[in-house]
């Protein structure tokens, strides 16, 4: 894969096949991100979105293929080990402790409780920032979305994985959510997001990565895909 003028990119994957037991699920996929850019990856339900950011996270190992930070293979290192490298991960599902206040879900992965790394997403999403003192239980689906997103947004990693993290989210809340991944992206931070809302990922996206039945079926800069072009990939 391409590498440029001295620098390695700064997250690659290639011929990354995996799957849950005997069940082949990726087959041979290949995909970089470089800092300040987003790659969206898109695809129906059930074609492997999500078991491809298991993979990129260490929460799964491959079958084959590699999976590279900085250049460095991460050979088989666990979640934790590439959350200390820079990564962070929402995952699509049970994302957030209902029996814990808003401001504990934000906070209890940290040292400290200090709610300053969150000031920003806590401005942008008042709906979280009136409520920090309530069980986040008492969120809505889409609110508890938000509370994930501003949770690793805050992380401030180089490099973070969102498992469709506009599920449920209502739209004039998604374009604040677009707003805020291009503000991380502005000061060099790159995604990869797994969407099925063609008008939240062509907000973000540099770089697109369709997925069908475990295998890539479409790959390139975002802007050689007109809309009705992605909307095909989505139809069932
Ligand atoms: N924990 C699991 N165990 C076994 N099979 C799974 C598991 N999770 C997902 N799968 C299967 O892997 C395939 C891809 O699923 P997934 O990655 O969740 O797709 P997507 O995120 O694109 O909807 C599906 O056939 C699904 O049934
Ligand atoms: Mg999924």
């Amino acid at each position: 894969m391409a590498v440029t003028a001295g620098s390695a990119t700064l997250f690659e994957f290639a011929g990354l096949s995996g799957g849950y037991g005997d069940t082949v699920v990726l087959r041979g996929i290949d995909g970089s991100v470089q800092a300040g850019q987003t790659l969206g990856v898109l695809g129906r339900n059930g074609v492997g979105k999500t078991t491809l950011l298991r993979h990129l996270m260490g929460y799964m190992q491959p079958f084959s293929g590699v999976v590279l930070w900085q250049g460095a293979p991460l050979g088989r290192s666990l979640p934790f080990r590439r959350s200390r490298l820079g990564l962070a991960y929402m995952p699509q599902e049970g994302v957030v402790f209902d029996d814990l206040s808003v401001s504990d879900n934000l906070t209890l992965h940290r040292t400290r409780r200090d709610l300053s790394p969150y000031a920003r997403y806590l401005d942008a999403f008042p709906q979280l920032g009136q409520r920090l003192r309530q069980r986040a239980g008492t969120l809505s689906g889409g609110e508890k979305k938000m509370l994930a997103f501003v949770r690793v947004l805050a992380e401030a990693k180089p490099l973070s994985l969102l498992d469709e993290p506009t599920e449920g989210v209502q739209q004039e809340n998604i374009d604040l959510m677009a707003m805020l991944v291009r503000a991380r992206v502005g000061e060099g931070a790159a995604f990869i997001i797994v969407e099925q809302n063609l008008g939240f990922l062509q907000q973000v996206m540099d770089t697109v990565l369709v997925l069908d039945h475990g295998r890539c079926v479409a790959q390139g800069r975002a802007d050689e895909f007109d809309r009705e072009r992605l909307a095909g990939f989505l139809r069932v």
